[in-house]
């Protein structure tokens, strides 16, 4: 990015790439993320196998990248394809961090525990969906506790501090289903490719969950639905006899402008009046403060009562999960 920025400066052909911010500020440039969308331009030639010599200063599984070369080539790339990466840099950044499962995971088991009942669980701003099925993941929690099948094909580990979560927790997820204003269709190769090329290229790890969790997805058939969250969680989330209902979600909010965040705080509010000891309801959702957009939060809100619970602070990718809560049951 450095010698990216220094090409633009030098009116090199970067310059191309930037026309659809030609007139923008600074600030907007980094609102509408474009380091991210270029870094994620070039990642996708690298992953298309269009561009063996860039593929060769990346990093890649035991191997580091080099830059310089990295670089060399990128430039080169650049002003043989600029309408291919032009292309790819008019889609807004979006990701899906399977390892966020491993901070979720916390408020769904709490919920199991203090309700006893089956979960039907709802996911808003999914992106591609795949937290659904954080209940088919195996999970290592540092060295305080472990769930899910030992031979699962996604596996996250997490530095965890504090308490275990409440692991003894009988889950049966009934119901599971997630929206998304602009879903990533995994059926789509490019949709695939281009959730994978923003993904930091030398986070091998990252990638690696990535795909075993696209595999998953797919073999499960799993969706995501077309929807402003607002609409979605008021008509698909209410309280529902004989299951816990879960409206949850992760690096999400922000996104939304205030007067979708206090709609969506009135259908969560009604949600939880609408709940009982037999159709409870539970809002979990890992967060940043508004104060600190760097690190999380996870919460959870439970109905009846409605008291809410900061459960633990976690990494913005779930990297870490510092447990605070010491349970009700
Ligand atoms: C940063 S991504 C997080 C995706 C996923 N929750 C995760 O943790 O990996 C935020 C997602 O929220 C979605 N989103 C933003 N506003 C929305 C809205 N009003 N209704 C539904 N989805 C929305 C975006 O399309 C994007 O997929």
């Amino acid at each position: 990015m450095q010698s990216a920025g220094e090409d633009v400066e030098a009116g090199g052909p970067t310059v191309a790439l930037m026309a659809q911010w030609a007139d923008a500020s600074a600030r907007s440039l980094m609102t509408d993320a474009v380091p991210v969308r270029l870094l994620g331009a070039l990642h996708d030639c690298v992953l298309s196998g269009d561009a063996p010599s860039l593929a060769a200063a990346y990093p890649a599984e035991g191997r580091s990248g080099d830059t310089e070369a990295a670089w060399r080539e990128a430039r080169k790339l650049i002003e043989a394809v600029p309408d291919r990466l032009i292309d790819f840099m008019g889609h807004e950044p979006q990701t899906n961090e399977v390892r966020r499962s491993a901070c979720l995971i916390g408020g769904f088991l709490t919920v199991a525990k203090e309700t006893g009942l089956p979960l039907r669980c709802f996911e808003m701003g999914a992106s591609a969906g795949l937290n659904q099925l954080w209940d088919r993941f195996r999970y290592v929690l540092g060295s305080q506790a472990t769930w899910g099948a030992a031979d699962a094909s996604v596996s996250i580990e997490t530095d965890w501090h504090g308490l275990p979560p409440p692991v003894d927790a009988d889950v049966q997820v009934v119901e599971r289903a997630a929206c998304d204003r602009k879903p990533v269709d995994l059926t789509e190769p490019m949709a695939r490719r281009r959730l994978r090329a923003f993904v930091w290229a030398d986070q091998i790890d990252r990638i690696v969950r990535l795909e075993a969790a696209i595999a998953l997805s797919q073999a499960e058939g799993s969706a995501v639905e077309c929807s402003d969250a607002v609409a979605w969680a008021s008509s698909r989330a209410t309280p529902a006899d004989g299951a816990a209902t879960i409206l949850y979600h992760s690096v999400f909010w922000q996104y939304m402008p205030p007067e979708s965040q206090a709609a969506l705080r009135a259908v969560i509010k009604s949600h939880g009046d609408a709940a009982s000891k037999s159709a409870p309801f539970a809002w979990v959702r890992m967060e940043p403060p508004p104060d600190d957009l760097a690190n999380m939060e996870l919460r959870l809100t439970l109905w009846p009562g409605g008291d809410e619970r900061l459960l633990a602070r976690v990494h913005p990718h779930g990297a870490s999960v510092n447990w605070l809560d010491a349970g009700t049951v």
